[in-house]
Formats: structure tokens, sequence, C-alpha cells
């Protein structure tokens, strides 16, 4: 039994009494519930630094009242049911019943993209769910369990707070050789959105415009949000972005930042061409605008070598680079990393300090024995097979229904965990009618910047969560809307 808080008012006599009261204001508090049980007399007269019989003669007219019960071997516990339950502490300055409290909320973002509930439905299409259930759980605990019987005393501290001294060095090194980053700090973060708000709070100020993608990730939109900043749509094609509207915008707004998403576009999968990431850069360098490169599945490419990424072609250190272990492993680790210019790097940790000393590093020090150990590009390269064969699937899957006469565009994606579907109808009554038959997807919608744009025939399927018997009796029940 958990101790009890008990503040017994000692205008109250005999002593008894006292107790029984106080235990009763536990109760009705909702401090103690029905039937929890309750501490032992030897132990609240210990607290209470009073005699034990004083403490059963108080149990005992708690009894009496129908408060509490007692059995044998159980001892005391709340009554099943009580005379009056967890009703609300009233204070001193008299009965505040009446009254209710308003919070003011300063802003109220909107909820990203429902995608948070898309493990409620059986069949999830969800973007960029990996497939969790098949992560090598088995094979990662003894990496967890190596890093608790041999732990780093010094990192548990609040030293090294740019994140577990391994992990930030198997990551340098995984940077360097897989993706080409080399000159710039990495800092262990709780996942990309807690970079997305802490960049947005140390760069920008209110009125601050950020250039976004017009189809894009409401979750990085909403931070910059947060931090009071307006945000301005880069039109897009289908192959990229429209560089000349984005030297527009720098011409006719000052911007500060830009946020892309280059190698598989959130959520149309398009790879940013090489000629237009170097004329992004030049422009950026020009108008004095930082970009943020979101890279968040850069390890599932299936048509070659991923290009590498723009912070790995960054002379003037203007470009943060984020990723995540949301998609290698599973959301819920909430591990990612930024590569930042190292004249960043100490305002971003001490921007960080004020809102989280440091990141968890128990579960870094892990993936930092996984990757040391080779076993994470083990992973990669089981999961980046399976994915390639579940893209490869639904790419058949959709090819049959076009054969069979459903009028459907889609590029085959060149990576990634999602294919971005022309589907030619009202995409927001199909989100609704597979959301009906239990399948989760989401339509264009979701990720306009500028609701006008708005075509309504796009929708959203992510590949990677489900095997491929399951992705095609799930489409199976999307695809009857058309019969
Ligand atoms: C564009 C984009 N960025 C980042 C993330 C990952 O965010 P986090 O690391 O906060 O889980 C996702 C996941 O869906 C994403 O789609």
């Amino acid at each position: 039994m958990k101790d009890l808080l008990l503040t017994p008012d000692p205008a109250i006599k005999p002593a008894f009494v006292r107790i029984a009261a106080a235990i009763r204001e536990a109760i009705t508090s909702d401090q103690v519930r029905a039937n929890e049980s309750l501490p032992s007399a030897r132990k609240l007269a210990e607290q209470l630094k009073t005699n034990r019989h004083t403490i059963m003669a108080a149990y005992q007219e708690l009894i009496a009242q129908g408060w509490v019960t007692s059995k044998q071997r159980q001892g005391y516990r709340v009554a099943a049911d009580l005379p009056v339950q967890g009703s609300r502490k009233i204070t001193d300055s008299g009965d505040l019943s009446e009254r209710t409290f308003h919070w003011s909320i300063n802003s109220t973002p909107q909820v990203p993209d429902g995608s948070m509930k898309a493990l409620d439905f059986s069949y999830n299409f969800a973007g960029g769910l990996p497939d969790i259930e098949n992560f090598p759980f088995q094979e990662f605990k003894s990496y967890m369990s190596d890093s608790l019987t041999r732990p780093d005393i010094f990192g548990l501290g609040y030293g090294n707070n740019n994140g577990d001294g391994l992990f930030i060095e198997q990551v340098t090194t995984y940077l360097r050789r897989a993706r080409g980053i080399t000159d710039k700090e990495i800092i262990a973060v709780n996942g990309s959105q807690e970079a997305l708000y802490l960049i947005s709070r140390l760069l920008l100020k209110p009125g601050d415009k950020v250039a976004v993608e017009s189809l894009g990730y409401r979750p990085a939109w909403n931070a910059f949000k947060t931090a009071g900043a307006e945000l301005l749509a880069i039109r897009q094609h289908k192959t990229g972005i429209d560089i000349r509207q984005l030297e527009s915008l720098f011409k006719q707004h000052q911007v500060r930042l830009i946020y892309l998403t280059p190698l598989h576009q959130y959520p149309t999968t398009v790879t940013l061409p090489i000629t237009e990431r170097l004329a992004v850069y030049r422009l950026a360098a020009e108008y004095n605008v930082a970009i943020i490169e979101d890279d968040y599945d850069h390890e599932y490419h299936y048509q070659s070598q991923p290009l590498t990424p723009m912070a790995a072609n960054d002379p003037l250190g203007l470009v943060i680079y984020l990723s995540t272990f949301s998609k290698i492993m599973f959301p819920g680790a909430r591990i990612g990393f930024i590569a930042v210019d190292k004249s960043l790097a100490a305002d971003f940790l001490n921007y960080r300090s004020i809102v989280n000393h440091k990141p968890n590093v128990l579960m870094q020090a892990a993936i930092g024995r996984w990757m040391e150990d080779g076993a994470l590009e083990r992973h990669l390269r089981r999961t980046g097979k399976k994915y390639r064969q579940r893209r490869d699937n639904l790419v058949k899957q959709l090819n049959n229904y076009r054969q069979q006469g459903i009028a459907l565009d889609f590029h085959q994606p060149a990576g990634g965990m999602a294919l971005w579907l022309d589907i030619k109808q009202e995409a927001a009554e199909i989100e609704a009618y597979a959301k009906a038959r239990d399948v989760f997807l989401l339509g264009e919608s979701h990720f306009h910047l500028l609701p006008e744009n708005n075509e309504n025939r796009y929708i959203r399927l992510g590949f990677a969560a489900m095997d491929e018997e399951k992705l095609n009796l799930g489409l199976a029940r999307v695809f009857r809307y058309f019969s």
C-alpha cells in the first residue's frame, strides 16, 4: 500500500476521531479510491507518531460509518460502495463548487492529420508508419540490457547535453559514410518534432515568414506558427518545386526560413532534382534564408543510391539537417538528431536547456551499441528489402485495378513508405468510405496549406506497415467503392 498524505486537524479531539476524519478526507478528495487498500495500523502509527491502538480505533470508527472494510489477511480497504466519493476539496475561503475556472490559452494549433488515430483501424494506410510488429525487439533488448549493465555514469548525469557519447559518435560516422555530411555538429533530440519546435523558437519571431511546400507536413507548420511565424506556400509541380515562384517569394517578403523534404517530398514522395536543389541553395544564400532539410526516411530508397542531402553540400552552413528514428524503429522511440553548423549548436543547446536539459540518453545508448555492432545496418537491409517488395506489390495491385477499368494515375515512388495516388474521384468521399470499412487513409485535403488548392482527387497510401496479404485486403475494401 502506498503512503497516504494525511493532515489531521489538531482542533478535533479525541485523537482517534481526528485521525478518522483525516483518512475520510483522503477518501473524499480522491487520494485513495473505492476498493483500494489502506496503510496498515502499524504503518500509520509510525507515520503519525501515535499508538497503533489509536489507529485501529480510527479504522473501527470508519468501518462503522461505512467508509472502510476490513478482512483477515487483507488489511483495511476503502469500501467498494462509498457514502460519498471523490468530492472536490473546498478551501478555507469558502465553497467554490459553484465556480468554474477558464484557462486562457494563447493558441490552439490544428491537430496534425488524424494519423495519430490510425492504429485504431484494422487496415492502416497511414503514410509513414513502419512495420512496428516485426521490429527485432529481442535483438534490441540485448543492447538495451547492455546499456543498463554497463551504464555510462557520466552520461546519465546532467552533463554531455548533446546526447549519449556513443550515439553521437555512431551517428556522426553514419552520416559521413552514408550521407556525405561531414563538418556539422550532431545533436540528439527527442524526435524531429522537438527539433522543429526548438529551431522555430530559436530563429523566428512573431511575423517572420517561413516558406513551406504547399502540400506538406502540418506538424512542422504548427511549430513555425507557434513561434508566431507566417507561412508562405511554395508552388509545386509534378517533379519538384517552382523555383521562379520561390524567388519571387524571397523578393516580396523577408523570408527567414525555408522548410523542405527534398528526398521524398511529404506527402507526394517526389524527389527534388539536383538542379532545383542547387537553385534553392543559391537563392537561400543570396537572400540569407536558412534551410531546414527534413530527411525523415532517407534509408528507404529503392531505385538507386538516394541523392545526397543538401546538407552534404553546404559551404555556407545554412542547412539545418533533421532526421529521425521514428521510421527506422518506431515513433514511440522518440529519437532523432539534427546536424547543424557549429555556429548554431551552442545556441540550440542553450535554448533546449530551458525546455529539457538533455534528451533521454538510455535509449540512445542502446541505439549506439546497436549501430556499433552493425545490427542497425542489417535491420535496414532487411526492412529495405521488405518495403521495396511491399511497394512493388502495391504498384502491381494498382495496375490490376487500372486494367479493370478504374482510372488511376501515379508514379512509382523511388523510395519512402507511401504512394501518392491520383484516384480521379472525390478523395474525401473515398477517405470516409474507407474509414467506415475499418480502413485508414488520408485524402489530399489534410496536406494543403491553402485549402483553395485542394483538387480533392489524391489519396496517400502508406505501404510499409502491412504485409502484402493484409494490404491487398485493405485495398480491396477501398476499391469496392468503384463497383
Ligand atoms: C515529414 C516528416 N518529418 C518528420 C517525421 C518524424 O517526426 P518525429 O521524429 O517527431 O517522430 C515524420 C513522420 O511522420 C514526417 O513525415
